[in-house]
C-alpha cells in the first residue's frame, strides 16, 4: 500500500508523461509538416515509448492499493523553429523529466517505501537511454548545420527507429 503522499506524487508524474507524449506528437507532426518522415517516425516512437512510462506508472498506483488520477494536460507548442529547434526541445525536456524522475525517488526514500524505490529504478535507468538518444541527434544535427544532403541522411537513419518492446509494470 503507498502512502497519499507517494500516491500524489506518482499522478503528477503520470500527467508529465502524457504530457511527454503529447509534445512528442507535437514534434511528429511539425516534421510532418517540413516533410521530415524519418524525424516524424522517431518522434512518433517516442510518444510510443512515453505511452508505456505513462501505462507503467498507472498501473503501478493500483497494483499497490491507490488511486490512479488522470489529470489535466497542458497543450504543448507547434511550431519548434527547426529540426534541430525541436531535437533541442526533446532533450532539454528529458532533463526536465530525469530530475522528476529523481525527485520521486526522493520521495518515496522519505516515504521509505522500499518497493516504489525498487520499481523507480527501472525509470532511471531509462531516463539515462533517453537522454543519450536525443543528445546524439542534436550533436550530429549541429554538426551538420545547414547541409541538406546529410540532414537527408540524419532523416533517413531516424526513420530506421524500431518499435518499443512492450513491458508490463513490474518489468
Ligand atoms: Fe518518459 Fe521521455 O521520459
Amino acid at each position: 500500500m503507498i502512502t497519499k503522499r507517494m500516491e500524489k506524487a506518482i499522478n503528477a508524474q503520470i500527467n508529465k508523461e502524457f504530457y511527454s507524449a503529447y509534445l512528442y506528437l507535437a514534434m511528429s507532426a511539425y516534421c510532418n509538416k517540413l516533410g521530415m518522415s524519418g524525424c516524424e517516425h522517431w518522434f512518433r516512437i517516442q510518444y510510443d515509448e512515453e505511452v508505456i512510462h505513462m501505462t507503467k506508472l498507472f498501473d503501478y498506483i493500483m497494483q499497490h492499493g491507490g488511486e490512479a488520477r488522470l489529470l489535466k494536460i497542458d497543450e504543448p507548442p507547434a511550431d519548434f523553429g527547426s529540426i534541430l529547434g525541436a531535437f533541442e526541445a526533446s532533450q532539454k525536456h528529458e532533463r526536465f523529466v530525469t530530475e522528476s524522475i529523481n525527485e520521486l525517488l526522493n520521495v518515496s526514500v522519505e516515504e521509505k517505501d522500499h518497493a516504489t524505490q525498487v520499481f523507480l529504478q527501472w525509470f532511471i535507468t531509462e531516463q539515462v537511454e533517453e537522454e543519450a538518444n536525443v543528445k546524439e541527434i542534436v550533436d550530429r544535427l549541429k554538426m551538420i548545420g545547414d547541409n541538406g544532403a546529410a540532414l537527408m541522411m540524419i532523416d533517413d537513419k531516424l526513420s530506421q527507429r524500431l518499435p518499443p518492446a512492450p513491458v508490463t509494470a513490474q518489468a
